[in-house]
């Protein structure tokens, strides 16, 4: 993908493909649900390709073409066992909300993925899952995929999560709906919580406590049986990122995203673009399907962008907007520090590093640290040839550096976009000039 530097102000009203998040939970839940799950504007990427897969191998019938609606009817009597390992491509979600899913049922199942995706630490799900009951076994002792998963009868525990992670959490809940009794999962700061309620939606009973120091605590009761509903998904707020910075950091620039999710535990990219100082305006919020929706605009501040400060419990609220925010720092005068940040190095990539090494490359002052990265903005960019490092925010936040640049900017590896946004080369280009598209 080759992106010219910005010739202009952006000014646009878009939409963005859906929610990935919400996506992979409907296809998942809807396959072990009664009846029907009706998916309306799913996202249709290579990742929720990978959760519709695994569903099928599960049992459920899955009608999902390529415009949507989607329909999954699960298995009548229980998901069956899966006649081979099931490859969940490039995707954590598929992967870990998988084995949570399988977990209570009588099932033996493989669940493996990409070199990415088998890199991954996996033990913060196969721990809680074996003092669960479930007997899971990977290589590494457990600790990466293939995962196998032995599945059966489950207790119900409290985990105490490390890390704030709505993968590692989902999992846990899931599982704890085949057990005897109330599942909590503790995290130290809240997660997405599109599991929670879209759970609740499919008639399970889930709750949500506030603990000491922002801790957040999720329960389920176990025995809880799912009926399958009807999943209106809003555009997705990550993907909708990349033209909301892009408005932020192209002087005179104002963008409109229609009809995106702005669920306050995603939305952290919001507050962000609001401290550099970009006017950030929702226009006619309401709910649909339990989840929080917004048409939302980004203007360019007139007087320049400032820097920003990035840590604590904002992380895990912006944990896949980190990359394309490092660049909203490159275009705001003085200093801006992410703190707290090192969940990005067992990402799609090393998140810290792919930055770090690619907008250097194109002349920025960005430096690594072991939770984070310092970013000197305010200077122009010379441009040149990047790499993608294989994963899709990393090529999609580098395309919106490019339009910082002096040169124009040739991105190796960006089919990577496949993974979330198929779309993306066309509608940038759509959005800010010309990009050849044909090379993405
Ligand atoms: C996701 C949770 C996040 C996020 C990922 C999607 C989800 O991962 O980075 O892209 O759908 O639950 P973690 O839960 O591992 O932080």
């Amino acid at each position: 993908m080759r992106i010219e530097p910005a010739a202009g102000p952006l000014r646009a009203a878009i939409e963005v493909p859906g929610d990935k998040s919400i996506t992979h939970r409907a296809v998942l839940f809807g396959a072990v649900a009664e009846g029907e799950t009706v998916i309306e504007r799913p996202l249709d990427a290579a990742d929720t390709r990978s959760s519709v897969a695994l569903a099928r191998a599960l049992g459920a019938e899955v009608d999902a073409p390529p415009g949507g609606p989607w329909v999954v009817r699960a298995r009548l009597g229980g998901p069956s066992e899966p006649e081979d390992a099931v490859d969940c491509g490039n995707s954590g979600t598929t992967l870990r909300l998988g084995a949570g899913l399988v977990a209570g049922f009588e099932l033996f199942t493989v669940l493996t993925g990409d070199a990415s995706l088998r890199r991954r630490p996996m033990e913060r799900v196969t721990e809680p899952l074996r003092r669960m009951g479930a007997q899971v076994d990977g290589r590494d002792g457990g600790r990466r995929a293939p995962l196998a998963i032995r599945g059966g009868r489950l207790r119900a525990i409290e985990w105490t999560s490390p890390v704030a992670s709505a993968q590692v959490k989902s999992a846990v809940l899931l599982a704890g709906l085949r057990a005897d009794g109330r599942t909590s999962v503790t995290e130290p700061s809240a997660s997405r919580d599109h599991t929670e309620r879209m759970l609740a939606a499919f008639g399970a009973r889930v709750s949500r406590e506030e603990g000491p120091r922002g801790a957040i605590t999720a329960s389920v009761e176990g025995g809880a049986r799912l009926r399958g509903c009807r999943v209106a998904v809003p555009g997705d707020l990550s993907a909708a990122a990349f033209f909301l910075v892009a408005a932020a950091v192209v002087p005179g620039s104002a963008v409109t995203v229609r009809h995106v999710g702005v669920n306050p535990t995603r939305a952290g990219v919001l507050e962000v673009l609001r401290m550099a100082g970009a006017a950030v305006e929702l226009h006619g919020e309401r709910l649909e399907a339990g989840e929080p929706v917004a048409d939302v605009t980004v203007r360019a501040p007139e007087g320049g962008l400032r820097p920003f400060e990035v840590g604590g419990s904002l992380v895990p609220r912006l944990i896949d907007e980190v990359p394309v925010l490092a660049v909203l720092a490159l275009a705001a005068g003085g200093r801006s520090r992410f703190r707290d940040c090192a969940e990005l190095r067992v990402k799609e990539s090393d998140r810290l590093a792919a930055m770090a090494r690619e907008l250097s490359r194109l002349g920025a002052a960005v430096e690594e640290t072991p939770d984070g990265l310092q970013v000197n903005g305010g200077r122009r960019l010379r441009g040149g040839r990047v790499s993608s490092w294989g994963d899709h925010r990393i090529a999609m936040a580098l395309a919106v550096a490019a339009l910082l640049c002096k040169e124009p900017v040739e991105i190796e590896g960006a089919e990577a976009v496949r993974i979330s946004y198929p779309e993306f080369p066309a509608a940038f280009a759509a959005l800010r000039g010309p990009v050849d598209a044909a090379r993405a």
